[in-house]
């Protein structure tokens, strides 16, 4: 089977970059950061960066290069029996997509309001009555929620067109608008936000370091937590994206230029949120920890709030953050598809196209369940759940196989130096990836189910945390071990016995 290769080396450092800049990098960091110590969160969040996302990144790009295939298949190579371990990050791509398609279905239709600020006066009610029609009960599900339902068919609708293109037709063209777009978009809305009225306030708040947070292990497993989800490294992505690359192209270069791009991007989008909800908070009168919320509160309440007290142009402004949004969104997703759609065309011998469209059927019905009235419940029970298992599990595995049971440290090290500018040091690699990051992933996944077993999460009854939660979990890895069981399509058995001979 003929492998698609990117057209250009920006074009793959672009689709790398694409997933990683994605939904976290501007509405999760801001608050992460101010969450966990403000300027002293940079520390751990930089420690992270270096003793785990870029390691990581280095060996996904050597993994996938070296072995040509998506996650799946080059585990296979690597050995047989391992196959499991690279259908496990599939599958959880795939669940993340079902539910990250509903979050840019949101910013689609919130682009549209911002033109009128159709949210009103208050935003609140606007987003959990109108906008979801949120019910009480948790179950049954009320229905589907016709205005997400529409945003999410239009969500579906671009990725299949992006994505039945192929690699460089389709991935690789849509991330060279994508990229520079976003950038534009994002300046212009940072250079807004910190030349608002109280943007200082904000950013004040933001920067001052809490030093005292250093000694919180929280804090720690926030940093990694962060820089695990914002490079895409652990779920196959970053793998399946070098596997499309030439023989002769650099990887530890690119890794550096992939994550300090997406470190620069979050840093920006940092500056300009906290610009703005200082702002607010002048407008206010009222402290600035006030003003910040989390995760899905901060672009759909908070934001819309923001603009409505806007000097000037709010709806412009208020577009333009939606759209950058959604344009970070669809470039973070097209890569998780794409790691589902290109490991079951090597696992079935089927063509990519078919792979895409099945995949695109498949998803666009799992994700329905999102967009019911009661979706954002389930949203953020499974989110929560593959947030804490799934990506940090998959990464500790990754990491422990790597470098002490299948022990190719050394050859994966040797693939990166023999096609890249610089050398790898041995030592970093060793100390960080092979010895730090097992372990502290190790007490992360361990805290994570302490509290989750303590206290049942967000406060939902247990048979919706079962269902949506444990049994996901569970079954996306017992679903690894059945699919490695299932034969290999002609093709890729008949290759494989050729690199075996
Ligand atoms: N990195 C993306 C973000 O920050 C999310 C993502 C995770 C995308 C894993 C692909 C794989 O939003």
């Amino acid at each position: 089977m003929q492998r698609e290769t990117w057209a250009t080396r920006t074009g793959f450092v672009l689709a790398a970059v694409g997933s990683a800049i994605g939904l976290g990098n501007i509405w999760r960091f801001p608050y992460v950061t101010y969450e966990n110590g403000g300027g002293a969160f940079l520390l751990p969040y930089l420690i992270a960066l270096f003793t785990a996302g870029i390691p990581l990144l280095i060996f996904e790009f050597a993994i996938g290069h070296k072995y040509r295939g998506s996650a799946p298949l080059a585990l296979r190579r690597i050995s047989e029996k391992w196959e499991w371990l690279g259908w496990w990050p599939v599958l959880v791509s795939f669940v993340i997509t079902l539910y990250y398609t509903v979050v840019i279905a949101w910013a689609v239709s919130y682009a549209w309001f911002a033109l009128t600020q159709a949210w009103g006066a208050d935003t609140k009610g606007f987003f959990f009555g109108s906008y979801l029609g949120l019910p009480d009960t948790f179950w049954p599900t009320g229905g589907l929620q016709p205005s997400v339902a529409i945003a999410l068919i239009l969500v579906w609708i671009a990725s299949f067109l992006i994505m039945v293109r192929g690699v460089s037709e389709g991935i690789e063209r849509a991330n060279k608008i994508f990229m520079p777009l976003l950038l534009v978009l994002m300046l212009i809305i940072t250079l807004r936000g910190i030349t608002l009225p109280g943007a200082v306030e904000g950013l004040n708040h933001l920067f001052t370091p809490d030093w005292s947070k250093l000694f919180d292990g929280k804090v720690w497993l926030a940093a990694y937590g962060q820089i695990f989800f914002s490079l895409s490294v652990g779920l196959g992505v970053m793998i399946t994206y070098a596997s499309y690359l030439p023989k002769k192209a650099d990887l530890t270069n690119n890794a550096f230029i992939t994550a300090l791009a997406n470190s620069g991007f979050s840093l920006l989008a940092a500056l300009g949120v906290f610009g703005a909800i200082g702002f607010m908070a002048q407008a206010q009168g009222v402290p600035v920890n006030e003003v910040a919320a989390g995760g899905v509160g901060l672009a759909f309440i908070v934001f819309p709030q923001i603009l409505n007290s806007f000097p000037a142009l709010g709806g412009l402004f208020g577009f333009l953050f939606f759209v950058a949004l959604v344009v970070a969104g669809m470039s973070s997703l097209i890569s998780l598809v794409n790691v589902v759609a290109q490991s079951v065309a090597d696992k079935f011998g089927i063509s990519y196209k078919q792979a895409v469209i099945g995949v695109h059927v498949v998803a666009f019905l799992g994700s329905l369940l999102f967009a019911t009235k009661a979706g954002l419940i389930y949203l953020d029970i499974v989110d929560h759940f593959i947030n804490n298992y799934g990506i940090a599990l998959i990464g500790l595995a990754e990491v422990v196989a790597v470098f002490w049971i299948w022990k190719i440290f050394g050859p994966l090290a040797d693939h990166a130096d023999s096609v890249s500018d610089f050398r790898v040091s041995r030592p970093w690699l060793l100390l960080s990836a092979g010895i730090l990051t097992p372990i502290l992933l190790t007490v992360m996944a361990w805290k994570a189910l302490a509290a989750d077993l303590a206290q049942p999460y967000g406060g939902y009854p247990m048979g919706l945390l079962i269902g949506f939660g444990w049994l996901t979990v569970l079954l996306v890895i017992v679903a690894a071990f059945l699919i490695q069981r299932l034969p290999w399509g002609r093709s890729v058995a008949v290759e494989m016995e050729r690199r075996e001979a």
